[in-house]
C-alpha cells in the first residue's frame, strides 16, 4: 500500500519539487500550505508533470485544530516540513512574526505525530546554521560547529533543530532526518514548476533570469574584494530536482530502515563557484548576455561556503550530479514560460 507523506510548504520552490518526486517515487502527497508566498496553481503544475494530483488544504500551520483536523483525514506516516517564512531581510524587521511562525508550525506538527501515528519527519534546515565556516573546515562537514545565526530566519532554523532533537529525545516515538541545505536553484525539466519570488528577488539566480529577460536592469554582484580566487563571493549550488531527490532518499531511510532517532545531513554538491562564475556559466549556457556591475558587499553575506555530501553520498546512497550548465539552462527555461505565460 502507498504510504502518505505530508509536504508542508508544498506550493513553494522546495516543496513542489519534492512532491513531483515523491509521487513518482510511489507515496501519496498531501500538501499543506498557507498560500502565504506561492499560488493554488503550482498543484496544477504538479499533476500536469505526475499524472497524479496531490491533495491540497489550504491550512496555516499555527492554527492547531485545522492541522489536527488534516492529520484526522489523512493517514499520514510521514512529513517534509518547508513551511516557513524565508526572507533574511525581513526577519530583521519582523523578529517575532518569524519566531511565532517559524517556531509554532514545526511544533504543532510534532505534537500531532504521535498521537496519529506519524513516524517520521524530514526538516529542512540550512547550511546558514554553520555561518563563516573557518578554511580548514572547508568544505563543511556536519560535525563543523554550529555559529551564532545572524538573522532571526537564521536563528529559526538553529532553534527548530534543537526543538526536534529535545523532543526525540524526550522519547517521543518519532524521528527525524535533519537536512542542511546548500544554495538550491533551478527549475524543473519540464519548466512546469520553479521559483517565483515575490518582487524584487533577493536571491542570485532569480534576480540573474529577471534581468536577462528584461524585468531587471542590471545586475550587481555583490562585493569584489572578497579573499577568494576571483574575488566574489563562493557557494555550492545545488539543483532543486537534485535536492528533491535527496528528501525522497531521507523519507524512505525514516521511515523503513532502523537509524538513529535524528540524523543531520548536507544537501549540496561539494563543489563551491564563484559568483562570476554563475554568471558566466549563465552567458555560456543560454547566449544571454547578462547586463552587470561590482557594488559593495552586502551586509551579512559570508564570503565562501561549500559543503562536504561524503555523509550524504554513502549513507542516504544520493548525489547531486546535474551539471551546471544544465541547471542554469533550466532556470532561464522557466523564466522563459513565465513571461509565456503572462506571469512575469
Ligand atoms: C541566502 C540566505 C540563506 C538562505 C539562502 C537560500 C542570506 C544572508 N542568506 O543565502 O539563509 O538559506 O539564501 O534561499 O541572505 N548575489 C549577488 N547579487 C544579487 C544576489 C546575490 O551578487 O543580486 C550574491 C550574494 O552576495 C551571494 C550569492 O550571490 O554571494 C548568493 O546569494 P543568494 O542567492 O542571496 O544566497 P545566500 O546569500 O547564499
Amino acid at each position: 500500500m502507498k504510504e502518505t507523506i505530508l509536504v508542508t510548504g508544498g506550493t513553494g520552490f522546495i516543496g513542489s519539487h519534492t512532491t513531483v518526486e515523491l509521487q513518482q517515487a510511489g507515496y501519496d502527497v498531501v500538501i499543506v500550505d498557507n498560500l502565504s508566498n506561492s499560488n493554488a496553481n503550482v498543484v496544477d503544475g504538479i499533476e500536469k508533470i505526475t499524472g497524479i494530483r496531490p491533495a491540497f488544504e489550504q491550512v496555516d500551520l499555527n492554527d492547531f485544530d485545522k492541522v489536527e483536523a488534516v492529520f484526522k483525514k489523512y493517514s499520514i506516516k510521514g512529513i517534509i516540513h518547508f513551511a516557513a517564512s524565508k526572507a533574511v531581510g525581513e526577519s530583521v524587521e519582523k523578529p517575532l512574526l518569524y519566531y511565532r511562525n517559524n517556531l509554532n508550525s514545526l511544533m504543532n506538527v510534532l505534537e500531532l505525530m504521535p498521537k496519529y501515528g506519524a513516524k517520521g519527519i524530514i526538516f529542512s534546515s540550512s547550511c546558514t546554521v554553520y555561518g563563516q565556516p573557518t578554511d580548514e573546515n572547508l568544505p563543511v562537514t556536519e560535525q563543523a560547529p554550529i555559529q551564532k545565526a545572524l538573522s532571526p530566519y537564521g536563528n529559526t532554523k538553529q532553534i527548530n533543530e534543537e526543538i526536534i532533537q529535545d523532543y526525540i529525545h524526550s522519547g517521543a516515538p518519532i524521528k527525524s532526518i535533519i537536512l542542511r541545505y546548500f544554495n538550491p536553484i533551478g527549475a524543473h525539466p519540464t519548466a512546469l514548476i520553479g521559483e517565483l519570488p515575490n518582487g524584487v528577488p533577493m536571491n542570485l539566480i532569480p534576480f540573474v533570469t529577471q534581468t536577462a529577460i528584461g524585468i531587471r536592469k542590471q545586475l550587481k554582484i555583490f562585493g569584489n574584494d572578497y579573499n577568494t580566487p576571483d574575488k566574489t563571493c563562493i557557494r555550492d549550488y545545488i539543483y532543486v530536482v537534485d535536492l528533491a531527490k535527496a528528501h525522497v532518499k531521507a523519507m524512505t531511510r525514516v521511515l523503513d530502515q532502523e537509524t538513529d532517532p535524528v540524523e543531520v545531513f548536507n544537501i549540496g554538491t561539494g563543489h563551491g563557484y564563484s559568483t562570476l562564475e554563475i554568471v558566466e556559466g549563465f552567458e555560456r549556457a543560454t547566449g544571454v548576455k547578462l547586463p552587470w556591475e561590482y557594488a559593495p558587499r552586502r551586509e551579512g553575506d559570508i564570503e565562501a561556503i561549500w559543503g562536504n555530501v561524503d555523509k550524504a553520498n554513502k549513507v542516504l546512497g544520493w548525489s547531486a550530479d546535474t551539471p551546471l550548465d544544465d541547471i542554469l539552462r533550466s532556470a532561464w527555461n522557466w523564466q522563459k514560460k513565465l513571461r509565456e505565460d503572462g506571469i512575469q
